[in-house]
């Protein structure tokens, strides 16, 4: 966290949800189970644009987990490789970020 810049979503005081922008690369989006299909991961990647076009950030990527590409398709995000971390898939996508 001292090295990204990391949004959370908030439920009285309490984090629900987490995103957070590392150059141009979206990392840490998480929802608490309970939380998840209500918006949260929505309203963080606005949050997470909004700052890329501020600095400028022509094209973001995203390493995403198998369930969440859906969600990042649904963003406007696509699917450019995969990668295998281990025995676990990563799905790279990137989206351009118009100005
Ligand atoms: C994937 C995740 C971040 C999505 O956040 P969320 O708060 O549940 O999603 P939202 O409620 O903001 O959904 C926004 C839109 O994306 C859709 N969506 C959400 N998750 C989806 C999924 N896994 N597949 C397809 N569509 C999905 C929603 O239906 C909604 O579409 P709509 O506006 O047309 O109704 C969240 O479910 C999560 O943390 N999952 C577990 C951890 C994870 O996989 N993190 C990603 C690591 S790369």
């Amino acid at each position: 966290m001292s090295v990204r810049d990391t949004y959370v979503a908030l439920d009285a005081g309490v984090v629900i949800a987490t995103a957070s922008l590392d150059g141009m690369t979206v990392r840490s989006v998480f929802v608490l189970p309970e939380y998840q299909g209500r918006g949260a991961g929505l309203a963080l990647m606005a949050q997470i644009e909004t700052l890329a076009r501020q600095r400028s950030v022509s094209k973001l990527s995203v390493p995403s987990s198998i369930t969440a590409e859906g969600f990042y398709t649904r963003l406007g995000y696509a699917t450019i490789r995969e990668v295998y971390e281990g025995a676990e898939k990563i799905i790279v996508m990137t989206k351009a970020l118009a100005p």
